[in-house]
């Protein structure tokens, strides 16, 4: 279990710290906290203490006749400092080497890896010392994650750049910093979510997915160190860091930002539910309802994926398949209808792993038709465990 040094900063999102301790212990960390003097106006050394389950690094500890050197045990102790919030001194402090307080202390002992989330208000962020102090800090290889776009603490204070991330994306920051790069070099396509064919401005047919399995998969891959584009239909989930999203509507427009970038790519990932048919005719204007019946006629929609598998060269192809019965004989025929490498068969009826869950239940199917059941697991774990699989084809 990596180990994560929340270090809290004298800054008004501090009180969101206690809520970045339990996204980080979910996300699978052990976590201690260290909070600089300020940072205790802004949360309590109690709320700490009890999220993340161990005494709070704090001044008045360093200071403690209890015979421990605080500040070089939490340097040896830590793979990651995060520093949340990170105000305007504490990044002068560490760009200086002033080992004044606890944190500018752990910092020059010397901890493996440092992400500072910063959060000021959006004049100071920009202020050209503070910008130094970051390029200095950057130049040796600490990380940076934010400081993001919105709202800004202080009444009447005008929107800007300098709020803190929020705490799970702060969780995914570290996430991506401790995982190995075993994809480095690798440009991965990711497909998620459904097509929407529409059948006037403001009708269209569509289904149910999430996209969530199609986000896990790219930001597996992306912690791992490939180069992704995810290629998305609708959905409401953010786009994630470091990964280049292109956001399309219907399955002509997945099938042209997905064909455009096949040449650069190594590996495919067909997540997307693309809808099979559209509606033969695209109305300019919204149809009033007419009459009791109406007939629609539809026309079929391009097949990705048979077009990727047809060209498919060195590439390694892997599709989804969402079935409601007869599932490994449905599935293994796409995937040699397809020329895939590898096809992940799930079913969207069993209500644990319907549409739009967090967690899913994959069957995965080989060519030689050699087939594994991977029970009920959160879909980023099945990401992970997918991509170990297709590393292996890869090499
Ligand atoms: N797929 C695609 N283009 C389509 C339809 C599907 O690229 N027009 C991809 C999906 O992203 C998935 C795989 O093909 O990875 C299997 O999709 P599925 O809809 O289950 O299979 P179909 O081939 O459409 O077969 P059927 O509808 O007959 O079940």
């Amino acid at each position: 279990m990596a180990r994560v040094l929340l270090a809290v900063g004298g800054g008004a999102a501090a009180i969101k710290a206690p809520l970045v301790v339990r996204r980080l212990r979910e996300a699978g960390f052990a976590v201690r906290t260290l909070a600089t003097e300020r940072a205790l106006a802004f949360t309590t050394e109690l709320a700490l203490a009890t999220v993340s389950g161990h005494p709070v690094a704090t001044e008045a500890a360093w200071f403690s006749p209890s015979g421990r050197v605080l500040h070089l045990e939490l340097a040896r102790w830590a793979d990651l400092l995060l520093v949340a919030p990170a105000t305007a001194a504490d990044l002068a402090r560490a760009a200086a080497g002033l080992a004044e307080d606890l944190l500018s202390a752990v910092i020059t002992a010397g901890v493996p890896r440092v992400v500072w989330a910063p959060a000021m208000n959006p004049g100071m962020w920009a202020d050209p010392a503070v910008q130094a102090n970051v390029d200095r800090l950057r130049s040796r290889g600490h990380a940076f994650a934010g400081p993001a776009s919105g709202p800004m603490a202080g009444v009447g204070e005008t929107p800007g750049t300098g709020r803190m991330l929020e705490p799970d994306e702060l969780a995914e920051h570290v996430r991506y910093h401790l995982t190995t790069k075993d994809f480095a070099g690798k440009r991965v396509l990711v497909t998620a979510g459904p097509t929407r064919e529409h059948l006037d401005p403001v009708r269209f047919l569509s289904n149910p997915s999430s996209g969530k399995m199609g986000f896990a998969l790219a930001r597996a891959a992306r912690d791992r160190g490939a180069r992704v584009t995810l290629v998305t239909g609708p959905t409401v989930l953010p786009d994630p860091f470091g990964v280049e999203v292109v956001r399309v509507e219907s399955a002509e427009a997945m099938r042209q930002a997905v064909v455009d970038r096949f040449s650069e790519v190594d590996l495919v990932i067909m997540a997307a539910a693309v809808a099979d048919w559209r509606p033969a005719e695209r109305k300019a204007e919204k149809e009033a309802k007419l009459g009791e019946e109406k007939l629609l006629r539809l026309v079929r929609t391009p097949d990705i994926l048979a077009e990727l598998g047809a060209a498919k060269g060195s590439r390694v192809l892997v599709g989804f398949a969402m079935e409601t019965h007869a599932g490994p004989e449905r599935a293994l025929e796409k995937l040699k209808r397809k020329n895939l490498d590898l096809i992940c068969l799930n079913y969207p009826t069993d209500p644990e792993t319907a549409f739009g869950a967090d967690e899913n239940r994959l069957v995965v199917i080989e060519p030689s038709g050699r087939t594994e059941a991977w029970g009920k697991a959160s879909k980023r774990e099945l990401a992970d465990r997918l991509l170990d699989r297709v590393r292996h084809i890869m090499q």
